[in-house]
């Protein structure tokens, strides 16, 4: 469920028409709507009420600050990846007690902000990245919280590229590797071993993938247990799927009954860090029909928006539903919806049945809140676009469209030229 909606024949966004917005603001622009991002948050944290939790909303997949207020204004921590997303996350003021970092590659200075910063937890993805962690938290005089963030060989029957808990791909630890980890960081001075992580992919439309990885980490920390490492945080990473299209995902209270069911014995702490989840179908992408073209075999509507903007089509072959923002085109059509970049690869849709849209009709992308404007880039010198948050009848600019100064922003001509 999500707040955006017709009346009549006009799509809103709460109360506001989108219209009204694109009016202001301009095209393309990033819309979010602040009712379906705390509904989903919510609906999240609520799934697992009867226990101990942190929902630490993954920065990535949308990381504006008026984001990130909204769910640290919920109790929400976060999950980040970089130290640029610590940044952010304390911008919007985080309680730093609330926020877990993962990642394959983080850097000294990464590590030294974050232990300054005293976070919760490092999810710790490689033998020596635990060694480097330990070295700087003892010369910081500091101790690091760490989880392993275990590789559990599960196949979460997702997109490829967001598949992250099989072997082959390059996060977490492998099990073997990852016990004997657990007993030398024990032994590390900088080191004080608190939880256990996974994060097995993203898109995930069963649970099943999420139980079948608790079960093999469930076995590791009896064990560990049993040779006096004791866990206290149990971080079931992000993942949960959203509706694009016909896909089903469970809702977040039928995920939570079965990962309550699988961990509550154990009596930890549960740690959380969805993204997608939470603000995907909370933000859509408005854009303009500049150009149509007919050819004997195909169809195109060109628009102010493309691969730069909502790389997400052209990167994995995403759908994402189109919506007129006003409905008065003459019929359907089947097209591509492509955008100004000169490259192939540039649409938004692809051979799909669209509404016939004509020369300055708006259009709606769908559930672009997750890895849309966060993914956005300025390729093709395109200043990045504007986003927009609503709440009620009203609407503010929570991020500037960026000027063609902003482009060549850092830019210098070399003293040689
Ligand atoms: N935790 C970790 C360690 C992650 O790597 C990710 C996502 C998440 C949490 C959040 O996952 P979510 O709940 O959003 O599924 N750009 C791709 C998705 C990449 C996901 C990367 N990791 C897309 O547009 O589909």
């Amino acid at each position: 469920m999500n707040h955006f909606q017709y009346k009549g024949n006009e799509l809103y966004a709460e109360e506001v028409a989108i219209r009204e917005i694109v009016a202001k603001v301009g095209s393309p622009v990033y819309i979010y709507s602040q009712a379906t991002l705390e509904r989903h948050f919510r609906s999240f944290d609520e799934a697992f009420a009867a226990v101990p939790h942190t929902v630490c909303y993954s920065v990535k997949a949308n990381s504006n600050l008026a984001v990130l207020k909204t769910f640290i204004n919920l109790g929400g921590g976060v999950d980040i990846v970089s130290g640029g997303e610590l940044f952010r996350a304390l911008k919007a003021g985080v309680d730093p007690r609330k926020v877990v970092y993962s990642g394959v590659g983080k850097r000294d200075d990464e590590i030294e902000y974050a232990l300054n910063s005293g976070i919760l937890m490092f999810n710790v993805e490689s033998e020596q990245e635990l060694t480097r962690i330990s070295e700087i938290a003892s010369r910081l005089g500091k101790k690091a919280g760490i989880a392993i963030r275990v590789n559990p060989d599960v196949d979460p029957q997702t997109h490829p590229y967001i598949t992250t808990g099989l072997k082959n791909a390059k996060f977490g630890i492998t099990i073997d590797r990852a016990m004997a980890e657990y007993a030398r960081a024990k032994t590390l001075p900088g080191i004080e071993v608190i939880g256990i992580d996974m994060h097995i992919g993203s898109q995930l439309t069963k649970v099943n993938p999420f139980v079948d990885s608790i079960e093999k980490l469930k076995v590791m920390i009896g064990t560990l247990r049993s040779q006096g490492i004791d866990l206290r945080y149990f971080d079931c990473g992000g993942g949960l799927g959203i509706q694009y299209n016909t896909e089903e995902p469970p809702l977040p209270a039928d995920y939570g009954k079965e990962i309550v069911a699988a961990t509550k014995d154990l009596g930890m702490h549960l740690v959380f860090e969805p993204g997608r989840n939470i603000v995907g179908n909370a933000g859509i992408l408005v854009a303009t029909c500049l150009y149509t073209k007919e050819r004997d075999e195909k169809n195109f509507i060109m628009i102010d928006a493309g691969m730069n903007d909502l790389a997400r089509p052209a990167l994995y072959g995403s759908f994402h539903g189109v919506q007129p923002v006003v409905k008065d085109q003459d019929g359907m059509v089947v097209a591509d919806i492509v955008g100004p970049i000169c490259e192939s690869g540039d649409f938004l849709v692809k051979d799909r049945e669209v509404p016939m849209f004509k020369q300055g009709d708006q259009m709606a992308f769908m559930s672009a809140g997750a890895y849309g404007f966060a993914m956005s880039s300025s390729y093709n010198s395109r200043p990045r676009v504007a986003e927009v948050m609503v709440k009620g009848d009203r609407f503010e600019v929570i991020r500037e469209r960026e000027t063609v100064e902003d482009l060549i922003k850092g830019e210098r001509l070399p003293s040689f030229l």
